[in-house]
């Protein structure tokens, strides 16, 4: 069985972390949204994998994957420009995938038990697709699926205004090639995008069955910044430790840390896990980094407190303050204005950016 990643899209609700990268690079305690879908397709024993890219952030997402060799699977890519929808982005996998079923993970979905149960489940003898599903608090926000007591799907809707239940798509998908028809056939729905659901919808109209699947270790859509960082805590739950770079004072650091080749905690600071800290990083003394922190590669991070935060990498923090909850983008920088009067927070904000003060 092959693997095909959704990895278009725009990435607009992530703006203005996404004008330097696309959304499937954000880091996650460390480690790209994306290549979590990667190491999920792996653990399932699926070694042919095809990403499918839109405009935004081509280059950079092949760069970082090159061939697929790194993680012991063959990746081939497959641009799909302009994102017309999820059904359109699997559509132009159909070469890729050829004669057999084939699992579709969309790139910026996380979830604790990866997709192996899910996969060896699936029996296309019997089912035209298979679906993962999960209950949510904000049903309208995703595709809601009605199934019988068997399992079997009975109807699906996108993001209904008044959902049926709360029993949602989680995104991750395994179909048979009879999927390709239902997508050629399809038309644009309200919201100006080919969606899948209404493809699966086709299927089961056709008379073909659906099967489903409940999942319930955690599942997150990192489509919004406050899903980063919530995914962010729930990943740093699970690390364990491990340090590669250098700690200068081991008693000021508590609790699970992975700190990464070439950088340092020197001796003064503060930092108590959970807490990811990638490479060639410095966390100067009189820093306080706090529990649910993940800070990239090659930042100094010089004096201040830093709780429940992603820094995404390549930035220089050195405000007296704390940032708590926040979301930091690449190549920021965030200083003290102590001598500049008059008194006040002085700010340069990008399009798109959110403050709370
Ligand atoms: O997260 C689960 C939800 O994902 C499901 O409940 C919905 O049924 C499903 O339609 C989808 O909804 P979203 O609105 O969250 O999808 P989004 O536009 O965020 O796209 C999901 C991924 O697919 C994302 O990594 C970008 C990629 N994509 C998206 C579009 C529209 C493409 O590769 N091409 C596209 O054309």
């Amino acid at each position: 069985m092959k693997g095909v990643i959704l990895a278009g899209g725009t990435g607009s609700r992530l703006r203005p972390i996404t004008h330097t990268g696309p959304k499937q690079l954000v880091p996650i305690a460390n480690k790209p949204v994306l290549e979590y879908a990667v190491d999920d397709l792996v653990e399932a024993e699926i070694d042919e994998i095809g990403i499918i890219l839109g405009n935004k952030g081509r280059d950079e997402i092949q760069e970082y994957f090159g061939d697929g060799s790194d993680w012991g699977v063959e990746i081939t890519y497959i641009v799909q420009g302009e994102p017309l929808g999820l059904a359109h982005a699997v559509g132009c996998a159909k070469d890729f995938v050829g004669d057999d079923s084939f699992v579709v993970y969309l790139g910026d979905d996380l979830m604790r038990e990866g997709i192996t149960e899910l996969v060896e489940d699936f029996d296309s003898e019997k089912y035209a697709a298979g679906i993962g599903l999960q209950e949510v608090d904000e049903p309208s926000r995703y595709g809601i699926v009605d199934v019988n007591d068997g399992g079997d799907v009975i109807q699906l809707v996108e993001k209904p205004d008044d959902p049926p239940n709360n029993l949602a798509l989680i995104g991750i998908y395994v179909f048979t090639p009879a999927i390709f028809d239902q997508i050629e056939s399809l038309e644009k729905s309200w919201r100006g995008e080919y969606e899948i659901t209404e493809a699966i919808q086709g299927l089961l109209d056709d008379g073909k069955r659906i099967q489903s699947h409940m999942v319930y270790g955690w599942w997150k859509d990192t489509g919004k910044p406050e899903d980063i960082l919530h995914t962010n805590r729930l990943v740093l739950d699970g690390i364990k430790t491990s340090i590669k770079g250098t700690v200068e004072n081991e008693e000021s650091v508590t609790g699970r840390i992975e700190l990464g080749d070439g950088s340092v905690i020197e001796q003064g600071a503060v930092v108590r896990g959970p807490v990811s800290i990638g490479e060639d990083t410095t966390i100067r003394s009189d820093t306080y980094l706090g529990p649910y922190t993940s800070i990239g590669d090659k930042c100094v991070i010089d004096g201040g407190h830093i709780e429940s935060s992603v820094v995404v990498g390549e930035s220089e923090i050195s405000a007296e303050r704390t940032i708590v909850d926040s979301l930091i983008g690449r190549k920021a920088t965030i200083t003290a204005n102590h001598k500049k009067k008059p008194d006040g927070e002085r700010l340069i904000i990008g399009q798109n950016s959110s403050l709370e003060l």
